[in-house]
């Protein structure tokens, strides 16, 4: 069972190496390819991948490969993975889905059309206790719920000396904290409680210029450089284009309320949800357990034993091809996450309340 789905990955940069971890694990990683080469050698090398190549497009002209996975920057997962799903590939993407809702439904109609398994990244599905909340709040125990609030914040950019990379970059990366992080929340906000309605939110920029950058390299290795004070960082600025922050206030359809703070500058991780008779509240530090408090009692941890966290990113895609099932994610969760992107955006334009459009 584990052989039969053969993997190509299109992307060899920082997050990369953990889809090899995850795929390696459950299905035959197959070839890889990458804009310098050098990136996919490296990969391939360590995984023992058999085939290395810079073109994607050679990648999906292969015949020995079913699937493939996405981890380039947000403006490459669109083109690439239509040309995937045109070959007849099945297709796994990180998040964002793409740069906005026009590309995210055709993304979706696509993988409808050529009836092939489609999944995106949404990696807080996978947290024990974060399954757990699901389920207590599928129960109902707890009556009606309230409010959602979620902070997700990495301050990997807070040093201004940052260089600029494709992530500040709107043509390459769509959205700033809001894509980036936020894009998080969105899809736990929907999982946990429903479908949102209408947002109301403000994109800030605190670092409007930063270095040019002036080396390649991946995420991870220019974030290690820079803390070692190794990176080459000229004079020389450019404009930093999408949001370092991002606060959005919500409304679900059912009724409850809600809000998502995302930043790239600061560090925080923590969801809460509020219903009628207890508060849950669960944060990424410590020992990641779910807390719940009823009226005028301290948090306590949620007795309930939780789920069996096992699964990797892409455990419930490679079930969705072996089954024939299309349990979310699909392509079609990365396009409501992206709907609210793209509402909360237009928001942050004109002000005020913007609706999701469906
Ligand atoms: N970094 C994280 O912690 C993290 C976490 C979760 C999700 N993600 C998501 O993962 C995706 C990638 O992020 P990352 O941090 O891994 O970026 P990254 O380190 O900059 O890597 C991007 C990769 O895409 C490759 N690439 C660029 N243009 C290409 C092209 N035309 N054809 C083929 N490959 C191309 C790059 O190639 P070369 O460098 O080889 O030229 C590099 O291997 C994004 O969607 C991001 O939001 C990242």
């Amino acid at each position: 069972m584990k052989d039969s789905v053969r993997i190509g990955m299109i992307g060899a940069g920082h997050i990369a190496w953990s889809h090899a971890e995850a795929w390696r694990k459950e299905a035959t990683l197959a070839a890889v390819a990458s804009r310098r080469i050098e990136s996919a050698r490296i990969l391939a090398e360590r995984y023992d991948i058999p085939h290395v190549c810079r073109d994607f497009g050679e990648l999906l002209n292969r015949g020995d490969i079913d699937a493939v996975g996405i981890t380039t920057p947000h403006h490459l997962h669109h083109p690439i993975a239509l040309a995937a799903m045109e070959a007849g590939k099945s297709v796994f993407c990180e998040k964002p889905l793409a740069l906005n809702g026009l590309q995210a439904r055709e993304m979706w109609s696509t993988a409808q059309r050529c009836e092939v398994k489609t999944g995106v990244q949404s990696g807080m599905r996978l947290f024990p206790a974060l399954r757990l909340l699901s389920r207590l709040l599928r129960e109902g125990k707890a009556g009606q719920i309230h409010t959602f609030d979620a902070h997700w914040s990495f301050d990997w950019a807070r040093q201004p000396d940052f260089p600029l990379t494709w992530r500040f970059l709107r043509a390459e990366a769509g959205s700033g904290a809001l894509g980036d992080l936020g894009v998080y929340m969105i899809d736990a906000a929907r999982w946990l409680v429903g479908e949102i309605a209408e947002v109301n939110a403000e994109l800030a920029v605190y670092i409007a210029q930063r270095p040019l950058l002036t080396s390649g390299g991946h995420f991870g290795e220019l974030r290690r450089l820079h803390r070692e004070g190794e990176l080459d960082i000229p004079c020389e600025t450019g404009k930093v284009e999408n949001d370092d922050v991002c606060q959005m206030l919500l409304r679900f359809e059912n009724g409850a309320r809600g809000s998502i703070r995302a930043s790239r500058l600061h560090q925080e991780h923590s969801i809460r949800v509020d219903c009628e008779r207890t508060s849950y509240l669960w944060q990424m530090s410590g020992d990641r357990r779910l807390m719940e408090r009823s009226s005028e009692a301290e948090y306590t941890p949620v007795q309930d034993p939780e789920p069996p966290g096992d699964d990797t990113i892409v455990t419930t895609f490679l079930n969705n091809i072996r089954l024939d099932e299309d349990e979310a994610p699909t392509f079609r969760e990365g396009l409501a996450a992206q709907l609210v992107i793209e509402a909360a955006v237009k928001s942050n334009e004109t002000g005020g309340w913007v609706d999701v459009a469906c």
